[in-house]
C-alpha cells in the first residue's frame, strides 16, 4: 500500500478502535511514560514552554508534559475519535487549560511558524507517508535553537521479512520503519541537526511481550469477541516482530535534533 491518503485513512480508522486501546494500554508507544520522560528531559523543557506533540494519540504524553514539566501543549492527530478521547483525558486530569488538541496532519501542522519551544513525536514518524514534509513542518513550527524529540521504530539496513511489510504492519509502525541514518538525512534536509540517537530496543521487546500478555488474558475472558480482533493474526505479528528484534532487524530509538 503506497497511496498516502489510503495509509492515513487506515491509520485513523485503526487507531480509533477500542481494540487498539485494549491491546496497547495507556500509551501507544514502547517504553510508556518512562521513555517519554527520558525524551522530554533531553528537550530541556522549561515551565511555560510551548510544546507540540505530533500524532498525539490518546493524549497521555500531553497530559504528562503539562503535569510534570509545566508546559503548554498542542497535540495534533489525524484521527478525530482519538482527538476527542485525548481532550476528555486532559479534562479528567485537570490540565485542559494547558493542553489543546487539534485534528490535523503531521505534514500540515495547524500551527504558526517559529511558535514552538519543542516538538515531540512518539512512535508515529514511521507511519507518515511523506516523512520529509513532516520533518519540514517540525522545523517550520520550531523557533531557532529549539529541539525536536522523536521516538520511533527503526530497522537495520537489511530490511524486514515480507510478512512485516504489509499494510497492517505499516499501520502498526513496522513496515515503513527506517534505519537511523535515514533520520539524520531527512532531518538535515529539513533544517534540523541531529544531536543524539539512543537505541532502546529492549522497550520494543517489552511492548511486544505486553501486547501478547494482554491478548492471552483477554482470550481467557473472550473479550475479543466484542472488539472484532483477529487474535491469531495479532499473535502472528507479535511472534514475527519479536523475532525481528532478536535478529537485530527491528529496534526502537530516541532521536533528538535541533533547529539551527
Ligand atoms: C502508534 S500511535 C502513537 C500515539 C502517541 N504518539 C503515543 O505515543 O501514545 C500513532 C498515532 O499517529 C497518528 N497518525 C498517524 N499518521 C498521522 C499523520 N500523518 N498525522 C497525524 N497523526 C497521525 C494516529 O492516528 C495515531 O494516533
Amino acid at each position: 500500500m503506497t497511496d498516502p491518503d489510503q495509509i492515513k485513512a487506515c491509520c485513523a480508522a485503526v487507531y480509533s478502535t477500542d481494540a487498539v486501546g485494549a491491546l496497547l494500554g495507556e500509551t501507544y508507544h514502547p517504553g510508556g511514560r518512562q521513555l517519554t520522560r527520558r525524551l522530554a528531559d533531553r528537550l530541556r523543557l522549561q515551565p511555560g514552554d510551548r510544546v507540540v506533540d505530533v500524532a498525539s494519540g490518546p493524549g497521555a504524553t500531553a497530559q504528562l508534559l503539562a503535569l510534570e514539566y509545566g508546559v503548554q501543549v498542542d497535540g495534533v492527530d489525524l484521527a478525530e475519535v482519538v482527538v476527542h478521547r485525548a481532550r476528555q483525558r486532559v479534562i479528567d486530569a485537570g490540565v485542559a487549560d494547558r493542553v489543546r488538541f487539534h485534528v490535523g496532519e503531521a505534514e500540515h501542522l495547524p500551527l504558526p511558524d517559529c511558535s514552538a519551544d519543542a516538538v515531540i513525536s512518539e512512535c508515529a514518524f514511521c507511519t507518515f507517508p511523506d516523512k520529509l514534509s513532516a520533518a519540514t513542518e517540525f522545523a517550520r513550527v520550531l523557533r531557532p535553537g529549539a529541539r525536536l524529540g522523536l521516538a520511533d521504530v527503526i530497522t537495520s539496513c537489511a530490511g524486514l521479512p515480507r510478512e512485516l511489510s504489509t499494510a497492517a504492519a505499516w499501520v502498526a509502525c513496522i513496515a515503513d520503519a527506517r534505519p537511523p541514518e535515514f533520520y539524520r538525512t531527512v532531518l538535515s534536509d529539513a533544517g534540523l541537526h541531529t544531536l543524539v540517537v539512543e537505541r532502546c530496543d529492549d522497550a520494543l521487546s517489552r511492548m511486544v511481550d505486553d501486547i501478547e500478555s494482554r491478548i492471552r488474558l483477554m482470550q481467557t475472558v473472550r473479550a475479543f469477541d466484542a472488539l472484532g480482533v483477529e487474535v491469531d493474526r495479532v499473535l502472528d505479528y507479535t511472534r514475527l516482530a519479536r523475532q525481528a528484534v532478536t535478529d537485530g532487524l527491528l529496534g526502537y530509538a530516541l532521536v533528538v535534533a535541533e533547529k539551527r
